[in-house]
């Protein structure tokens, strides 16, 4: 976090050198920190989005969510008049040259893609075509599988406007790789872009617009953007599973995988980055999109071993933290276990797929009380909950939620969490650390008398020979 905000604190407001006017389909993450990137580069945005106070919050001057530094840069883009939302897609849409399709791509039930809003939104895309004259590019920003752009984008465009994809208006597709918590630099400074076009005029229009964008730009068709999407994110996701159960290995050995994993990562064909064995991962991507590649697979007959995998030990990392808890207490009927952090990672307050709601379900199933706090992911994780019977309270701090527990699991790395020291951790009735991050010194923790246990952690001599017996 504290990178992340020095980072954005350095930014200035760049006059930039675009020139045209875009409109984003969609206030979320995707559309409102895309459209920051394309204002920030001197180009005049409009955000369009269905919910009125998202649209209210955002001409205010204020993002609808947290990310570090983008309130302050929504405020001078705003300001700047190079920044506007608006419920009035018609609008939005007549006065734009490029077209971005921002809306999400959820999961069904059966954790296949659900296109309804992308379908919907090209629909409306599509009416306000209807009577413009102007050439404009429709771009698919958001995540969809291979051949979405053509078989549903396009044919409703077509229908609801009666104009000619390719003839009448341009096609792209360009997917986004931000990063929740340090997003604005995957916008503003991205490190590829992919351009996927239905033809060369199209996608040299799209071209010029990221010509003020400095990183490798890679020209495919509409099929292979929408793919490298999904392979990134899986890949991305599979290094993580692969690490989780390298770290499972590990502790049933006295081997800690963080130095095996610092080994492995030094192969630069390998890389060092995504190496983090815990509790698994969460968030709005990985999940949803490896599972639904894995169905796209299985509709066009290729059986998705790896992605099947990936997720199989996704689902059951969380639980590796109760069974350390367990290790340690036994039953865990009527212990108090405080929950250090919810959102799916630090630096951001969404809670999507976040890895703390097994664990709490879990706990709750045992008849465990959960003490949770985050910095940021209250409200949402409050909201998410509602309705469910958890066996939950919730904390103003973190050193509030350790007072009188029986164990603590860290869920997140929020910074505030590296720096609990033991002196903290005795407040609680027994000071007992699962770190599921391992973002603490297991050792120096272990001297000053706190019982300290991580996922893929070698543990100390005592643990070692328990173990290996
Ligand atoms: C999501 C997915 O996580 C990502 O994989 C996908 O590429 C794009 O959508 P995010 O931007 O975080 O990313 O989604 P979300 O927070 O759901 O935002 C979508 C916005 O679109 C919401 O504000 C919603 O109100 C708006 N919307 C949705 C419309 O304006 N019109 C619609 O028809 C549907
Ligand atoms: C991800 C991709 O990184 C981004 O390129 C894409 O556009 C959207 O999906 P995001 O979900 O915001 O971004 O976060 P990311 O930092 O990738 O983390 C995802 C999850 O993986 C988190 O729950 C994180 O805790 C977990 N993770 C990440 C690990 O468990 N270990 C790691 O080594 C890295």
């Amino acid at each position: 976090m504290d990178d992340a905000h020095s980072r954005t604190r350095r930014i200035n407001l760049s006059k930039g050198n675009g020139k045209h006017n875009i409109a984003m389909i969609g206030a979320g993450y995707v559309g409102l920190v895309s459209g920051v990137g394309f204002a920030y580069h001197g180009n005049r945005v409009t955000i369009v989005d269905v919910l009125e106070d998202k649209v209210e919050k955002i001409n205010k001057g204020a993002s609808p969510f947290y990310e570090p530094g983008l309130d302050d840069l929504v405020n001078k883009l705003v300001n700047g008049n190079k920044l506007r939302a608006t419920t009035d897609l018609d609008k939005a849409v007549h006065d734009a040259e490029f077209i971005f399709i921002c809306v999400g791509t959820p999961m069904s039930d059966d954790g296949a893609i659900n296109l309804d809003y992308i379908r919907s939104s090209a629909r409306s895309i599509g009416n306000a075509l209807k009577g413009t004259k102007d050439y404009k590019v429709i771009v698919a920003k958001s995540t969809i599988v291979p051949s979405t752009t053509e078989k549903v984008i396009v044919p409703a465009v077509e229908k609801a406007s009666g104009k000619i994809a390719g003839r009448d208006f341009g096609v792209c597709m360009n997917p986004e790789f931000l990063a929740e918590g340090d997003a604005l630099k995957g916008a503003l400074e991205p490190d590829r872009i992919v351009i996927g076009a239905l033809d060369n005029k199209s996608g040299d229009a799209l071209e010029g617009l990221y010509a003020p964008f400095k990183c490798p730009k890679l020209r495919v068709d509409l099929r292979a953007a929408e793919m490298i999407k999904y392979a990134s994110n899986s890949f991305l996701a599979t290094k993580i599973s692969f690490s989780n159960e390298v770290a499972n290995i590990c502790e049933k050995y006295g081997v800690d995988v963080y130095q095996v994993m610092d080994g492995v990562g030094l192969d630069f064909r390998i890389n060092p980055r995504f190496l983090r064995a815990g509790v698994g991962f969460g968030g709005s991507c990985f999940p949803k999109d490896v599972s639904a590649l894995a169905h796209a697979a299985e509709d066009a007959g290729v059986t998705p071993a790896i992605l099947k995998a990936v997720l199989e030990i996704n689902d059951r990392q969380p639980y590796r933290a109760v069974e350390l808890v367990e290790g340690v207490l036994r039953s865990l009927k009527g212990k108090r276990i405080a929950i250090l952090g919810l959102s799916f990672k630090p630096d951001t307050d969404d809670i999507r797929f976040t890895r703390a709601l097994p664990i709490i379900e879990a706990l709750t199933g045992k008849g465990a009380i959960s003490v949770a706090y985050d910095p940021k992911g209250m409200p949402n994780f409050k909201a998410l909950t509602k309705g469910k019977k958890l066996n939950i309270e919730y904390a103003n701090s973190a050193r509030e939620a350790l007072d009188g527990a029986d164990a603590a699991i860290i869920q997140n790395e929020w910074s505030e969490f590296k720096k609990l020291t033991a002196m903290d951790f005795k407040r609680m009735r027994t000071p007992v650390v699962i770190d599921g991050r391992r973002i603490l010194d297991g050792i120096s923790l272990e001297k000053a008398g706190v019982t300290y246990r991580g996922i893929g952690w070698k543990g100390n001599k005592e643990t070692i020979l328990k173990r290996l017996k």
